[in-house]
């Protein structure tokens, strides 16, 4: 089967190749297989296919520490507070802010309402599916205990290969996820498997549901009496099921060889895989689901269809290739460019907008966020890769029902999109998460994307119904100032950076222009569609406030008083957003944009930054024509990327912060692909630079 697969692999690689790559994408790939020889203590190898990720220690499996096994649809609900007048969701009320003279109920945490706010917050979670590692024969056997240990992670194919020795045996593990089903196949092979003393377990630990950020670990193993397993077996698979309150799901284990499967106690919730004496491989799929199916099949059968899906991962859509042999910073960025690739493959492609540590542990209880879908997505469509941005951008279409409600609620018109969201599209009671924008013009920005690829009436209509809610509350939010005559935006508000007084906070620079450009591809949309703009949507467009300005330079909002000290400098940059993130606006102004950037560069207090404010300072000076300013940024000391290829959270966030990667990613995208009158690439002017496949930005 094996060369079968690689057969296949190579065949594919081939036919892309001869179609339209000139670059040796296979060669470039596996230059940067990860090749290990300990645990990573915090970012584990994975396995993984969008919606369901395996993180692994050196043996291939959780054998010694328990990484964590995350999915797009494994959540649970802590139980209701039982305080009083707080035991349900709708006891909960938020808080009334004066807004442009009426009262506005925000979706915020009441001190009056502490306990059902909290619940709010931290439910549902994301849950741990469970932990699956080797199983030593009762004996205690820790990783000092093993000798040659040797692991890599081959990204073309997307599976691991593991030894080690044990006591003078060797033994191997393959490891590989199901781009189909969540699914991990894993092979065994040692002569100790004949003797019976190595097999495989299998945990399953409660949520708690108590932290914000879950990590490196998600999941209680100690509390075993709050949940429960039972495990039904067959001649050749078991169903455990796992009950923790109202979340019910299987692991469906499915073997070749002869073995069986048992509790490995009543009082805990593991369960051991063993083999009969005698054979020397053991190979197993294991599959989470919410509801048991028919068959994954074997690990072969995975294998195949696992090497085939990542061959044309990497075979299609757009290639960079850098100069890696003469400059030890491209050889950098090249090693990020392939990693994150493999990593938002597995971590960042799911049916919903990605967690900022993907699959790898929880951050703010596994939630996601609405503003930084652009973050997360955007760099799919300049790769051209479709398919896997197709996978969740219809978040905004699921969600539109409750945006028009979170709108009406507050007296506006149209659909208001959320922030910090589980998959049903509820969002988080904060302070920030309810007076954040700039996650608005988002939908504006992929559909047009999306039509100049696709300039189809599918696209069309796919997008009418989004930016038309959408653009309805931008309209209805702004409001008309009688005094000066336009359209101001907040207070309250926050904008990009989160740290203003929000009752002070109007007019801020980017989400001015984000604004603008997303009323006018609302409007644009409505025009391919034979349909009259609304008046309303012209009037707001064409009357937004001026960009604030104070000495020739673009300030964070306006009247801001110490505009390039303390707390205006210390968050995101958002002012370079402007030009880079998005086109140049009807009313940008190169010259103080430049005074922007001087300002920015002189102030800024860059040890605070972190994610993805490398990436928008790299897009703003590419924008510029500086490529080695740009390079710089992404390269930044304080934007560090670990070994396994996953971004440093730095002191802010834990690792991994995968804005930080899908960011370089766009950065990288748009400057190998260009955009409106460039055509690209921008890097620094002594490197030989191939680029193919790429799609230009706006
Ligand atoms: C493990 O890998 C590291 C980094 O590549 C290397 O420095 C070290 O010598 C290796 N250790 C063993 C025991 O092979
Ligand atoms: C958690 O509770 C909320 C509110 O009742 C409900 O909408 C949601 O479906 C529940 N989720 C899970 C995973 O039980
Ligand atoms: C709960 O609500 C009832 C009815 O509004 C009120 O009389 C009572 O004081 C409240 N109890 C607490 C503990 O707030
Ligand atoms: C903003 O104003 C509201 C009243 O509308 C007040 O409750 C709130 O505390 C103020 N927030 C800040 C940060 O000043
Ligand atoms: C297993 O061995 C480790 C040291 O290798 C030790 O810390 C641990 O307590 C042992 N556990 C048991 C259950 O004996
Ligand atoms: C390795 O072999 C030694 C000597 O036979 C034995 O004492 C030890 O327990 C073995 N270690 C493991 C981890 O099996
Ligand atoms: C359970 O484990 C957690 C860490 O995972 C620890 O903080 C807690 O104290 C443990 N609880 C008990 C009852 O052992
Ligand atoms: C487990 O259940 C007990 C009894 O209901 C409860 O006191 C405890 O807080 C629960 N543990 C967790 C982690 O939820
Ligand atoms: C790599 O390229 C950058 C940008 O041109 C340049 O600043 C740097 O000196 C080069 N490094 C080496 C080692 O050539
Ligand atoms: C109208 O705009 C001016 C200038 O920006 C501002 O000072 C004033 O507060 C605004 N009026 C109201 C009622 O918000
Ligand atoms: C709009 O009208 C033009 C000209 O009549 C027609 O070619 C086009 O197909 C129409 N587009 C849509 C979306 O109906
Ligand atoms: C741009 O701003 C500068 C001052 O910063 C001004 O001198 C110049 O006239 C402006 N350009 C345009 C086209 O408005």
């Amino acid at each position: 089967m094996h060369v079968s697969t690689t057969y296949a692999c190579t065949w594919l690689a081939a036919l892309v190749a001869v179609a339209n790559c000139h670059i040796d994408r296979e060669s470039i790939v596996r230059q940067y297989n990860l090749k290990l020889n300990r645990s990573h203590p915090n970012s584990p190898l994975q396995v993984g296919n969008g919606n369901f990720a395996f993180g692994v220690d050196v043996t291939g499996l959780q054998t010694f520490l328990p990484h964590n096994t995350l999915s797009s649809w494994g959540w649970h609900n802590s139980s209701l507070p039982t305080t009083p007048n707080q035991t349900s969701i709708y006891d909960f009320t938020g808080q009334d802010w004066w807004t442009h003279g009426r009262l506005v109920n925000y979706n915020q945490p009441n001190p009056a309402e502490k306990d059902i706010s909290q619940w709010l917050i931290a439910n549902p979670h994301r849950i741990n599916l469970g932990r699956v590692g080797l199983w030593f024969g009762g004996r205690n056997v820790s990783e000092n205990d093993l000798s040659h240990k040797s692991q890599v992670l081959d990204l073309w194919e997307g599976s691991i290969s593991s030894s080690f020795s044990l006591n003078g045996s060797q033994v191997n593990v393959r490891t590989i996820g199901s781009p189909d089903t969540d699914t991990v196949a894993v092979e065994i092979k040692s002569d100790i498997l004949k003797t019976g003393d190595l097999g495989v377990f299998f945990d399953f630990p409660y949520a708690s549901g108590k932290n914000k950020f879950d990590a490196p670990f998600v999941g209680l193993f100690n509390a075993t009496s709050n949940h429960t397993t039972t495990l039904k077996s067959k001649k050749n698979s078991a169903t455990i099921t796992h009950t923790l309150d109202a979340t019910s799901y299987d692991a469906v284990i499915e073997w070749e060889s002869d073995a069986r499967i048992r509790r490995a106690s009543t009082a805990t919730h593991k369960y051991v895989l063993n083999p009969n004496k005698g054979s020397d491989t053991l190979a197993f799929t294991v599959t989470f689901v919410s509801q048991a199916t028919k068959s994954s099949g074997t690990f072969e059968e995975v294998a195949e269809s696992a090497i085939n899906w990542w061959c044309d991962y990497w075979a299609t859509g757009a290639f960079v290739s850098l100069p890696t042999s003469t400059n030890s910073s491209a050889k950098e960025l090249q090693r990020r460019i392939i990693l994150t690739q493999y990593l938002l493959a597995v971590n960042g492609a799911g049916k919903d907008p990605t967690q900022e540590s993907g699959l790898v542990n929880n951050g703010w209880y596994g939630k996601f966020h609405l503003e930084m879908v652009f973050w997360h997505l955007a760099h799919w469509t300049v790769w051209n890769k479709w398919d896997l941005y197709d996978r969740s951008i219809g978040v905004y279409g699921r969600f539109l029902p409750s945006s028009y409600d979170r709108a009406k609620h507050q007296g506006y018109q149209g659909a208001r999109i959320g922030k910090m969201s589980d998959p049903s599209g509820r969002s988080a009671p904060g302070e920030i998460n309810s007076l954040l924008i700039w996650q608005q013009p988002h939908p504006m920005w992929f559909a047009e994307m999306e039509y100049r690829k696709y300039p189809t009436q599918g696209t069309l209509q796919k997008w009418d119904k989004v930016l038309t809610g959408v653009a309805d509350f931008m309209v209805s939010y702004a409001w008309y100032n009688q005094s000066t005559k336009v359209y101001d935006l907040g207070p309250p508000m926050y904008p990009v950076s989160e740290n203003t007084n929000p009752n002070q906070t109007v007019n801020p620079a980017f989400e001015l222009a984000y604004w603008r450009f997303g009323l006018d591809i609302a409007s644009k949309w409505q025009t391919r569609l034979n349909k009259s703009v609304p008046a309303s949507w012209t009037t707001v467009k064409d009357n937004i406030a001026p960009f604030p300005i104070q000495d020739d330079a673009y300030v964070l909002y306006e009247g801001i008083e110490e505009p390039w000290t303390g707390d205006a400098v210390s968050d995101h940059p958002g002012l370079l957003g402007l030009l880079g993130w998005l086109p140049p606006d009807p009313c940008f102004n190169l010259t103080t944009f430049q005074n922007t950037v001087h300002k920015v560069y002189a102030t800024w207090d860059f040890a605070n930054l972190y994610g993805w404010d490398f990436p928008l300072l790299a897009m703003a000076a590419a924008r510029m024509g500086n490529g080695e300013q740009a390079v710089d940024w992404l390269l930044h000391p304080n934007n560090q990327v670990n070994g396994v290829g996953m971004p440093e959270g730095g002191t802010r966030v834990p690792t991994p912060y995968f804005p930080a990667s899908a960011g370089l990613l766009l950065a990288v995208g748009m400057m190998a692909g260009g955009w409106d009158g460039l055509d690209g690439p921008i890097f620094p002017q002594d490197w030989e630079v191939e680029v193919e496949g790429f799609q230009k930005a706006m």
